[in-house]
């Protein structure tokens, strides 16, 4: 619509299928079930809301606007837009490649599609890109999914390089994109065919809704997306397009402010004899610092910690106040959280070990507090 986002976000109301003839500087929100077929004479004839939604497709019309996309469908979940896909794409027997280093909720629907499908799951490390090349030319891999960065392990994958990849072995490539999110990174301009992302976190920014998005690069496979979500009912209800759509509009100005209060942060962690090492692609010591900085940017404000011993992380865990200890990231609060525990207890011990987190790693999702309250909070916790 406007060519920059920030301009369209302040508009959301244009991204409106329908004229609405009293122009609303916000648009209304059709908290319907059903529409008379009779009686309609709007540009377009809506009949069950589980199918389309004039309040619906003004987030979904954006979605596609803001990540160039062909078309878009908003899910109940975040992890409602993950099943979706691989409704959409796998069938029995399939082959699907993944990053290890995936979210616990994705690792567990995989293992459901592996055991009731009879889905072959592969995983593999992203940065390794002749063990990608290997799998995919020995395989009739249909799919291929990962984060960037990843969660929790932080890593940055070259989207290009994957892209590249599956298009050379015939696989459709899906990015997560939860944590850039589009006004940080466009996975479909960098040759993926979809991007979804938990629309819970970020983009509705203020810990009110669990939601969220899938776009696809085509509009074949748009249409795909859209069959299937009417068909399993993945469709997400109006009131929660109306709450994100009250965060989206300050998004750019909050992933400024989050990592700005991140890097003041880890400037104090660093100096504390209790924290073994600190991940975060924003510092110059990350591996993929230098992918990071090019492929995203604004970096999100997530990041691991780990500390010296696991008792140390879990008595920090207990007594900071204003860190809660809450999983998700995204949220106003400053949260704290040990993945083997919490986000990713799906996975087993080797397995977290194999992306590198084990029972001492904190994750920190920086809110919008004052940080001198958080270091505050910080030493407090650990005196
Ligand atoms: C990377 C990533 N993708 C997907 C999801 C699932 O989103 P939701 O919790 O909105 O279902 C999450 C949730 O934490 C996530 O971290």
């Amino acid at each position: 619509m406007y060519n920059n986002i920030e301009t369209s976000l302040a508009h959301l109301q244009e991204f409106s299928t329908i004229k609405d003839p009293y122009a609303p500087s916000h648009f209304p929100i059709y908290n319907t079930g059903t529409f008379d077929l009779k009686k309609q004479n709007g540009d377009k004839i809506y009949d069950y809301t589980r199918s389309d939604n004039p309040t619906r497709e003004v987030l979904e019309n954006f979605f596609t606007h803001a990540e160039n996309a062909a078309g878009c469908v908003c899910t109940h979940t975040g992890i409602a837009a993950v099943a979706l896909l691989f409704e959409t794409v796998l069938k029995a027997n399939s082959h699907i490649l993944v990053e290890a280093d995936c979210y616990g909720g994705t690792f567990r629907l995989l293992k459901i599609f592996k055991d009731k499908y009879n889905i072959t799951v592969h995983f593999a490390n992203f940065l390794e890109h002749e063990t990608l090349e290997n799998i995919l030319k020995n395989n009739p891999i249909d799919l291929v999914l990962c984060e960037s960065p990843t969660n929790p392990g932080l890593k940055i994958i070259d989207l290009k390089v994957v892209s590249r990849l599956c298009k050379q072995y015939h696989a459709l490539f899906a990015v997560d994109n939860s944590l850039a999110t589009f006004i940080s990174q466009k996975p479909l301009d960098l040759g993926a065919d979809f991007s979804l992302f938990s629309t819970t976190k970020y983009i509705s920014g203020h810990g009110s809704v669990v939601a969220g998005a899938i776009v696809a690069k085509t509009q074949e496979l748009a249409k795909e997306l859209h069959y299937y979500a009417n068909a399993h009912g993945r469709s997400q209800n109006p009131m929660d397009v109306f709450l994100i759509s009250l965060g989206l509009p300050t998004l750019k100005i909050r992933m400024e402010e989050h990592l700005k209060i991140a890097l003041e942060i880890i400037d104090f962690l660093e100096q504390q004899s209790y924290i073994e090492s600190i991940n975060f692609p924003a510092l110059l010591n990350h591996p993929q610092y230098a992918l990071a900085k090019e492929q995203m940017k604004y970096i999100p404000a997530v990041f691991t910690v780990d500390f010296k011993s696991v008792e140390l992380a879990e008595k920090f865990i207990e007594n900071t106040k204003i860190f809660g200890e809450k999983c998700s990231f995204g949220s106003p609060d400053s949260r704290v959280e040990i993945p083997a525990k919490i986000s990713h207890a799906s996975f087993s011990k080797e397995e977290l070990a194999a992306i590198g987190i084990s029972d001492s790693t904190v994750r920190f999702s920086i809110g919008l507090e004052n940080v001198e309250d958080l270091i505050e909070d910080i030493k407090q916790a650990l005196k």
